[in-house]
């Protein structure tokens, strides 16, 4: 398989070498469950775990026993939302949730899913580029304020958000503070000072797929999340299941290699980012989504005016990977909700490209990138 230039780092990254050697045993030699108390088989693979654990919390400043492991960061989402609006159901209480319209569908039907139950949610707006208007936050909190949700930076647009201020808002009004740091996990510093629940999926830093944590802050007179998934009580109860172990062992590795690798790999990054985005913004009518500034080194997001967005991403794709800035989940390809938020076009909204680099991208990729959308831009132009 000849494949493209891989420019779709958001989506997934690719297992790094490391990982894999690290997880290999414990698929076969050492194949043991991690719950087994009784005998040798069942300690080591404990062991694995509980050092992988201490890992993925160095990568977020936490301590290793406010870590949770689930099968991915949707997991973990849920059980941060769903569990604390069900330890608040339990008490009765009126319960009003705060998010932004901009969040990951996983955060989204979570909450469309609690105003089914009867919850009452707000979506905050954003500003054009991205951007959260923090007094118009704040202004949201309610007495029966339950839990804020803020994302630590988006995945289609890269932009930050300016979580020691929400955390600081959050504190004060004595709110729970819910962030999905996904996309920040292992790309920029982060830190769960001020954060009571945050979730990270392995797969989005050159970890294996299908495993992710959400990190609980230890406090006993924290309201803690319910757990979605019951059984043999893992995981200290909140999450049941016989642990993955090969899974959490990669995740541990890949935590321990993002934390040594990250700072050298930002500026790097950043560099060829611009780079590209240099040239691309160059092209006739195109537009940059989302703020300059606070955003990640390695996401550019990019509208293409005055061409057909499923032509576009159909052209563009068969030389660079890359997402587009709209869901086909059905045949009129809709513009993403997270462009929408930030009032673009729907119709540039369509032809919208997500361009997102990662450690193994080099400036010939970006060279090549940049000579091959203009290339499309002007075949889509003559076919016209
Ligand atoms: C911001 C964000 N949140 C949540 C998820 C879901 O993560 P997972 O693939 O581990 O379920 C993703 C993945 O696309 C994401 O980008």
């Amino acid at each position: 398989m000849n494949y493209p230039v891989y420019l779709d780092y958001n989506s997934t990254t690719p297992c790094s070498p490391e990982v894999i050697e690290a997880m290999l045993p414990w698929f076969g030699e050492h194949f043991g469950n991690a719950a087994s108390k009784s005998h040798a088989f069942g300690w080591v693979a404990e062991n694995a775990v509980e050092e992988a654990r201490e890992r993925v919390a160095n990568l977020i400043g936490a301590k290793s026993k406010e870590i949770v492991f689930t099968s991915g960061a949707t997991e973990a989402i849920n059980l941060a939302i769903k569990g604390i609006f069900e330890w608040y159901a339990q008490r009765k209480d009126n319960q009003h949730y705060i998010t932004c319209q901009t969040e990951h569908k996983a955060v989204l039907d979570c909450f469309s899913e609690l105003e089914k139950r009867g919850a009452a949610v707000t979506y905050l707006p954003v500003r054009r580029d991205g951007t959260l208007d923090l007094e118009l936050f704040e202004a949201s909190i309610r007495s029966d304020t339950k839990m804020i949700c803020l994302m630590w930076a988006n995945n289609e647009t890269g932009i930050i958000h300016p979580i020691e201020e929400i955390a600081k808002i959050a504190e004060e009004n004595n709110v729970i503070f819910f962030t999905d740091a996904v996309q920040a996990a292992g790309k920029i510093p982060i830190s769960v000072r001020g954060v009571h629940l945050l979730a990270i999926s392995a797969h989005k830093f050159y970890g294996p797929k299908g495993i992710g944590a959400l990190y609980v802050r230890h406090n006993h007179s924290l309201p803690k999340p319910y757990a979605q998934i019951s059984g043999g009580g893992h995981e200290k109860g909140f999450r049941s299941g016989t642990l993955n172990v090969p899974a959490i062992v990669g995740m541990g590795k890949a935590a321990e290699i993002r934390l040594s690798e990250m700072q050298g790999e930002y500026h790097r990054l950043k560099e060829l980012r611009d780079k590209l985005e240099q040239r691309l913004i160059e092209l006739p009518n195109a537009v940059l989504n989302g703020s300059q500034h606070g955003r990640l080194p390695h996401v550019s997001n990019i509208s293409f005016g005055g061409v057909e967005g499923e032509e576009l991403l159909r052209k563009v794709c068969q030389k660079v990977a890359v997402s587009s800035g709209s869901a086909c989940s059905s045949i009129t390809p809709k513009p993403s909700h997270v462009l929408l938020a930030m009032g673009v076009d729907p119709d540039l909204g369509r032809a919208s490209i997500r361009f997102s680099l990662g450690k193994h991208t080099d400036e010939q990729d970006v060279d090549d990138t940049g000579d091959w959308v203009a290339d499309v831009l002007e075949i889509l132009k003559k076919q016209d």
